[in-house]
């Protein structure tokens, strides 16, 4: 993950767009361990079937970098590039939806990313989530777009 993090191209629409070292790798592993006890909800390591390679993260958390969408659950993901562009994201994203909605009953879920993320962006329309609004990261002033899926009650 830490390899993951120091690519550049994998972290232009993360935050403020900077590369991340392994100290601070490691908190955002252990920020996720801390969601799955408080909260039930974490990250997933992402694995390839044919390899077993690790390939990155999809998962759960809540977006507390955006009070203005709280009380929320976010669907978000990471990929290492070499394996971009074979559906992965989505085929990933879409298990995680499965448990988010089934398995742990949430009726409601948010996908947030960077305005110009458009790989993001279609991911989250080929999960059927639908855009909600536009924003801007609190702290880093980065045009943001909220997207929302809702299950019917
Ligand atoms: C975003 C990311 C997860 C995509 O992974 P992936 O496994 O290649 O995604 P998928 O193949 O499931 O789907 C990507 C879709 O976006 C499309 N796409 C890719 N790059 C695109 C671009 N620059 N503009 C428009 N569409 C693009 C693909 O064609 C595909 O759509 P299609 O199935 O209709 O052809 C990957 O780029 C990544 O991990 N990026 C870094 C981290 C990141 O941005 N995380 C999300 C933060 S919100």
């Amino acid at each position: 993950m830490a390899a993951i993090n120091a690519d550049p191209e994998v972290m232009r629409w993360i935050g403020d767009g900077s590369v991340r070292d392994r100290a601070r790798t490691r908190a955002g592993i252990d920020a996720s361990e801390r969601e799955w006890e408080e909260h039930g909800v974490g990250l997933f390591a992402v694995e390839c079937r044919e390899s077993g390679q690790f390939v990155g993260f999809a998962g759960l958390s809540v977006p507390s970098f955006l009070p203005e969408i709280l009380p929320a659950v976010e669907l978000g993901w990471r990929l290492a590039r070499p394996f971009w562009g074979r559906g992965l994201a989505t085929e990933a994203s879409r298990v995680v939806l499965d448990f988010a909605l089934r398995d742990r009953g949430l009726a409601r879920i948010v996908g947030v990313h960077a305005t110009g993320n458009h790989a993001s962006e279609r991911v989250l329309g080929k999960l059927g989530m639908r855009r909600e609004r536009r924003t801007t990261h609190p702290r880093y002033g980065v045009p943001l777009c909220v997207h929302v899926l809702e299950t019917c009650p």
